[in-house]
């Protein structure tokens, strides 16, 4: 029944979005390489207006609203529209995130693209799904042969450590790419279209949804260590499970060799 509310708000969200591509958008500056616009304020509005008349009872986690004081075990953590870089451009690559946690462990979420009308979910032990139909996600093995999402972070410090990730893997694996929705990159990999993910400092509301569906689709997430990943890890390893002890590898060589070596590899952005 839930996740029947979090289709709901998904969609209701990217109905907004779709509409919204046919005319002018209102973009402010939140920070240092960070925005939004119109757009996410309303998405978020209507999220909100299913959740409340569903679930009142529910607290809500959402990224353009300041939290609320906990009532509730059960908390919806909400990106109204995650990739707000790309949807400025145009890039058509972003989505919708809305997870349910209990406890703070996510028990179900939903990751909706808008332009596809392509919907990632799963359930906590019931698997994942696109559209209805299972996602497993890859066989590969082989770090030659590895597709490796990954996604900026805004400040200086950590950029440079993506940078020395970058030169590092980029010499093992097949290809690194960037989609600017670590949400949709976090499907991607459930989906078996990629074979790993890795980001340094992620929020909730990118993670909470996308990291369930990639467990649930046979996959792994660990903090950059292979540490426990919870809802609060900023920095976040998400793989096929076959190639995460040799990620974890390969980026702990970067942490040797780097003059402020953090074994974790993440560090909160500030913006
Ligand atoms: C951002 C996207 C991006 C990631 C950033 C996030 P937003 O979310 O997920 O891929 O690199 O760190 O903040 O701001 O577009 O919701
Ligand atoms: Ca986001
Ligand atoms: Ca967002």
């Amino acid at each position: 029944m839930y996740l029947d509310v979090a289709l709901e708000a998904a969609q209701a969200a990217g109905e907004v979005i779709r509409a919204s591509l046919a005319r002018p958008v209102d973009v402010q500056s939140k920070g240092l390489r960070n925005y939004v616009t119109d757009v996410d304020l309303e998405a978020e509005r209507v999220i909100l207006d299913v959740l409340n008349r569903r679930c009142p009872e529910h607290d809500v986690l959402t990224e353009e609203s300041p939290p609320e004081a906990r009532r509730s075990r059960y908390r919806w953590v909400i990106d109204p529209i995650d990739g707000t870089l790309n949807f400025t451009r145009g890039h058509p690559c972003f989505s919708v995130s809305v997870a349910l946690t209990l406890d703070d462990a996510p028990l179900l979420g939903v990751v909706y693209d808008p332009l596809r009308d392509q919907c990632f979910a799963a359930r906590a032990g019931q698997g994942a799904t696109c559209d209805g139909v299972p996602l497993h996600t890859s066989g590969t093995e082989a770090m030659i042969e590895a597709v490796i999402g990954m996604d900026w972070t805004r400040d200086a410090a950590s950029r440079a450590r993506n940078a020395a990730l970058i030169g590092r893997l980029s010499q093992s694996c097949n290809v690194i790419r960037s989609c600017g929705s670590a949400a949709l990159a976090l499907g991607y990999v459930a989906a078996g279209w990629w074979d790993a993910y890795w980001h340094l400092s992620l929020q909730p509301w990118d993670a909470a949804a996308g990291a369930l569906i990639v467990r649930e689709a046979g996959g792994q997430v660990t903090d950059l260590a292979g540490q426990r990943w919870e809802l609060d890890t900023a920095p976040l390893l998400a793989s096929n499970g076959k190639l995460h002890a040799r990620l974890c590898a390969e980026i702990a060589e970067v942490g040797r060799s780097s003059s402020d070596s953090d074994p974790r590899l993440g560090v909160l952005e500030q913006t």
